[in-house]
């Protein structure tokens, strides 16, 4: 539906001319609650910030082994990073997926080198493996993620449909509950709930009722200094509202550029995507926010493959990254390993890839008119 209204009112292209003039405020996105929050919703709001700035000590039961200690430490600003999680693989000799045996990670590929508790082997990539792939992992931001756990299943359902008519074959990242996998760089969890009892299980080793077993680990350690489950569904709620609660950082314009659309961005990124009328946060209920993604897994080639499989994900899939706040944001990519909006255009192609024809278009373009998309990409 939105192709068709921005195409009614589609201007030419062909002058820089049309790029609006950009003011970036620079606005601190962090904190920002959705507008019309009630009284209650903002004491939750407020107690979940503070649980996901604190830091979770041994008396909280961090540990055995862990990654970092509190959740702003990889979210700082609600943006991306500074923490990242260092993942492991062996791959297989074409190089890019994973190898059949994978018996010299015997803890999982999650490196979790920190240790508390009765803890005293830090969980590391091992030396002298053959073709061992160690990547980062940053941290997507968390802004606007409220949105993306209300969108309606049946319009992703319909973009999946539409795949063969745009050349693509983006797919639903369908879990083994049926629901749809939305959130996690290979789309493996369908819930920010589900998702921030994860994230206390795998990056800080906080257990909780959904998550009460401690990871394997070196020491074959089964539990920490606090004794049985670290913390209980409330904490784990206050931090998943806090999540839900936070606004997508305000942007100064939001015309879809009909650059972003002609070179094939929009495929992917699709512009809007309707959230639920029946969603329990009722703020977030029957929206059509911008949120720039398909929540589709792309198969971006093998140049760009982490080599790890995750449920139906694939070594070389990703889930569309929401175009949110990225002026905010240090590095680009699930491994941050474009510095600039343009490599990471770029890096979208290889063998393989499906937004091959897409970046061919990009590369067509007149200087200018990659200068008018790149301005226009960078604001959002
Ligand atoms: C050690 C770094 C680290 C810590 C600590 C951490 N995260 Fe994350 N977070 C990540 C990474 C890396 C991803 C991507 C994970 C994946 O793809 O599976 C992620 C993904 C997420 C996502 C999904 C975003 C999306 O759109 O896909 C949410 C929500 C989230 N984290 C919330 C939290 C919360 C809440 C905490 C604290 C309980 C937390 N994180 C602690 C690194 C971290
Ligand atoms: C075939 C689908 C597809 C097409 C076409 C596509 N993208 Fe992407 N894009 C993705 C996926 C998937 C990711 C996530 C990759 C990752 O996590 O490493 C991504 C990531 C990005 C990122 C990094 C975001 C972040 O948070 O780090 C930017 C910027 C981006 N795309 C811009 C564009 C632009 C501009 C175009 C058009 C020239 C485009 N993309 C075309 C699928 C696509």
């Amino acid at each position: 539906m939105w192709v068709l209204l921005f195409l009614a009112c589609q201007t030419p292209v062909d002058s820089d001319t049309s790029t609006p003039d950009l003011v970036l405020i620079g606005l601190d996105p962090s904190d920002a609650p959705i507008e019309g929050l009630t009284a209650e919703q903002m004491d939750q709001f407020n107690a979940g910030d503070i649980r996901f700035e604190q830091v979770f000590r041994e008396s909280n039961g961090l540990g055995p082994n862990y990654i970092r200690h509190s959740c702003a430490s990889c979210h700082t600003d609600d943006g991306r990073g500074p923490g990242a999680v260092t993942k492991m693989v062996v791959l297989a000799d074409n190089g890019f997926s994973a190898a059949e045996d994978q018996s010299a990670l015997p803890w999982g590929f999650t490196s979790r080198p920190q240790v508390a508790a009765d803890a005293v082997t830090p969980l590391v990539p091992p030396e002298g493996v053959d073709n061992l792939l160690v990547t980062q992992r940053f941290g997507p931001p968390v802004f606007g993620r409220g949105y993306v756990d209300a969108v309606d299943d049946a319009a992703i359902e319909a973009l999946e449909d539409q795949q063969a008519e745009l050349g693509l074959s983006g797919r639903i990242h369908r879990l083994e509950d049926d629901s749809i996998g939305r959130f996690g760089v290979k789309a493996r969890i369908s819930t920010v709930q589900a998702f921030t009892a994860d994230a206390f299980l795998g990056d800080m080793s906080i257990t909780s009722p959904t998550r009460p077993d401690e990871l394997p680990n070196p020491d074959g350690l089964t539990d920490d200094l606090l004794a049985g489950v670290d913390i209980d569904d409330e904490m784990v709620q206050v931090v998943s509202d806090y999540v839900r609660f936070l606004a997508i950082p305000t942007r100064e314009f939001i015309d879809v550029d009909p650059l972003f659309v002609s070179a094939g961005c929009a495929d992917c990124h699709v512009p809007t995507l309707p959230t639920r009328d029946d969603y329990p946060v009722p703020q977030l209920a029957g929206l059509d926010p911008y949120l720039f993604t398909d929540l589709l897994l792309h198969d971006l080639g093998q140049a760009m493959s982490d080599g790890l499989v995750e449920g139906d994900a694939s070594e070389t899939e990703f889930k569309t990254a929401p175009l949110i706040g990225l002026r905010f944001l240090p590095n680009f990519l699930h491994d941050g390993r474009a510095e600039t909006v343009e490599e990471a255009i770029l890096h979208h192609a290889g063998p393989g890839s499906e937004a091959n024809a897409s970046i061919d278009a990009f590369e067509g373009l007149s200087v200018a008119e990659r200068d008018q998309l790149l301005t226009y990409v960078e604001s959002l």
